[in-house]
């Protein structure tokens, strides 16, 4: 059985991820707009990604007791100065999503409630993927500026399928 406080905290960060999600989506249209398929793709897979997210949290809440409430979100934003911009406000949002999660695990282990803690164990990890996978994306882009080698880089996005990540 969920305590209140630790329900609240995962619907919080549930609402957060779908949050997530728009970003990327809004973030698909962004780069759909400019010619750039292949980060379209990309975000396309990253969406996908964070609907994951919320999914894993929307049915952990429903089975440990809890339940899962919808919120009002705020509007993602629509454009961005270029494609590194859109990729450093990815970066930026999931340090931001990783220190929700930290202090999700907080507070489970405050109200010693294990069984979300270990729930939690596979978003601490899957943060250091999030970080790693858009920061990768960050770097190339501050090394091929906007000369023909992003289109190069648009071609290599273009492979990203989504698959639904590992339980563990
Ligand atoms: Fe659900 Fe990208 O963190």
């Amino acid at each position: 059985m969920l305590v209140k406080r630790m329900e609240d905290a995962i619907n919080d960060q549930m609402n957060f991820e779908i949050y997530s999600a728009h970003i990327y989506l809004s973030m698909v249209s962004y780069f759909e707009s400019q010619g750039l398929p292949g980060f379209a793709n990309w975000m396309r897979a990253q969406y996908q990604e964070e609907i994951f997210h919320a999914m894993k949290m929307f049915d952990y809440l429903n089975e440990a007791g809890g339940r899962a409430v919808i919120s009002a979100l705020d509007a993602p934003t629509t454009e961005w100065e270029s494609p590194l911009a859109a990729f450093e406000n990815a970066l930026e949002h999931e340090q931001l999503v990783t220190s929700r999660i930290n202090n999700l695990m907080d507070i489970a282990r405050e109200e010693s409630d294990h069984a979300t803690s270990i729930f939690l164990q596979w978003f601490i990890s899957e943060q250091v993927e999030e970080e790693a996978s858009v920061g990768d994306i960050v770097n190339k882009l501050r090394l091929v500026g906007d000369g023909g080698a992003l289109f190069m880089l648009d071609r290599d996005l273009s492979t990203r399928v989504f698959t639904a990540p590992k339980e563990e």
